[in-house]
């Protein structure tokens, strides 16, 4: 019996949660599942949730860590990313868009893992090197 915090159980909660996305417009379903620092319990999840305005679209990874945050952590542990397109095939290649990466970059370091649902692990830092509001080059005045 694996944790929930193992990325296979992370992994499979993503693909879980991807059911439960609202994407009447693009018909992708993704779901994200994050574990954040001294959070015990199944992992906060998300799923996009679409709308007609097509922009206010909430992809899931924000939709994941929100309810983290509100819920009172602050420090991402592990991420994991689950897609299928349109026609129900598995999207390996997903990634997280940048306005996602920026928020995820908002509670966790770097080295943050991000694990795709068939596809591979990915690092934060690879994918948004240099994040707004981190180190000098931004406002951030601490939590
Ligand atoms: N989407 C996510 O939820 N997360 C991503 O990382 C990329 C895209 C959603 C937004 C939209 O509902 C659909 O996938 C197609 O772009």
């Amino acid at each position: 019996m694996s944790s929930p915090t193992e990325p296979d159980a992370l992994v499979a909660a993503a693909r879980r949660a991807a059911d439960n996305a609202h994407a009447p417009y693009s018909g992708w379903r993704v779901g994200a599942a994050v574990t954040f620092a001294g959070a015990s319990g199944p992992p906060f999840v998300g799923a996009n949730v679409e709308n007609a305005s097509y922009g206010l679209t909430l992809c899931a990874e924000r939709a994941a860590i929100v309810a983290g945050v509100v819920a009172g952590h602050r420090r991402i542990e592990r991420l994991a990313l689950s897609a299928r397109d349109a026609d129900g095939q598995p999207v390996p290649a997903i990634v997280p868009c940048g306005a996602c990466l920026q928020v995820i970059a908002e509670f966790a370091g770097g080295d943050l893992e991000i694990t795709i649902d068939g596809g591979g692990t990915l690092r934060l830092t690879d994918l948004l090197p240099h994040p707004f509001g981190t180190g000098s080059n931004g406002p951030r005045r601490g939590r």
